[in-house]
């Protein structure tokens, strides 16, 4: 897979770490398919900076959590083709301890986060299928490998998707479908805006938080013509937080 004339489809690819991953997917030669729940500034930006780059970019717009609305909007983008390249970007997080959770910081996190996927790419998987081909990237989180304090539901919902990738993999692997998760670490964007820098820092090897472009590369590698042979696999973007 070289990109060259294809399309990627980046649920949440819109800002964060999603936006990122658009961009570098474009800048590889894919035609991209961002999506975000309500169209704004930030997409027509995307869209132009994909436009000058000579690739075309169709914004979606899908809220995850609507099971039926999500397939109609993928299916009227992808009724003739699938997509060559997936990517499962869209979460969110909603910390606090588990003694203290309430019902809906769990709910909706898994909603967002592990259901939202059903949602979005089970529909997409047989158009894949029949193609003989294509790539489903999620990203997950070290959350999900290891688990975090105060983030019991986003941890749930992350290891679950690792589950899913992995089970998946072993499905559609013959069929030349390749399935990997990215599992970033600590990265700025709005979601770690928050984060005590002091406190977590200490944590890190490498001593300081990932860049969304640093998860964009290694999306950009297992969508790419040098992953032909990793499948299944969690590939962790964290600074060595996890090792
Ligand atoms: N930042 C980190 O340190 C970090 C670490 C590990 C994993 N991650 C994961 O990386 C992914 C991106 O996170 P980020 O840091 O870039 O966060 P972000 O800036 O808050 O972006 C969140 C993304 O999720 C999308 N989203 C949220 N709710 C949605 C819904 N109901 N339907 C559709 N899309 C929805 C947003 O789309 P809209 O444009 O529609 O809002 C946006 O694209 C998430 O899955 C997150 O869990 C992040």
């Amino acid at each position: 897979m070289n990109g060259k004339n294809r399309t990627a489809l980046i649920i949440g690819g819109c800002r964060g770490i999603g936006r990122e991953i658009t961009l570098r997917l474009a800048r590889d030669g894919f035609d991209v398919v961002p999506t975000c729940r309500k169209r704004g500034e930030e997409a027509e930006k995307i869209a132009e900076e994909v436009r000058g780059m000579g690739r075309s970019c169709r914004i979606l717009e899908l809220d995850v959590r609507d099971r039926e609305g999500a397939r109609k909007a993928l299916d009227a983008e992808f009724a003739e083709t699938a997509p060559d390249a997936v990517v499962y970007n869209s979460g969110i997080a909603k910390d606090n301890l588990f003694a203290f959770m309430d019902g809906s910081q769990w709910d909706d996190v898994l909603e967002t986060n592990l259901r939202g996927f059903y949602n979005t790419v089970q529909p997409l998987v047989f158009g894949m299928l029949a193609r003989h081909g294509g790539r489903i990237v999620v990203i997950t989180s070290a959350s999900g490998q290891t688990g975090q304090a105060g983030q019991v539901n986003y941890s749930a919902s992350k290891a679950g998707l690792i589950g899913a990738v992995k089970a998946l993999a072993r499905e559609v692997g013959r069929k030349g479908l390749l399935v990997n998760a990215v599992a970033p670490g600590v990265i700025e964007t709005e979601m770690t805006k928050e984060l005590p820098k002091d406190a977590v820092l200490p944590l890190i090897p490498l001593r300081r938080f990932g860049r969304p472009e640093e998860v964009a590369g290694v999306v950009s590698f297992l969508c790419g013509g040098d992953s032909g042979y990793v499948h299944g696999q969690v590939i962790a973007v964290n600074g060595g937080l996890v090792i």
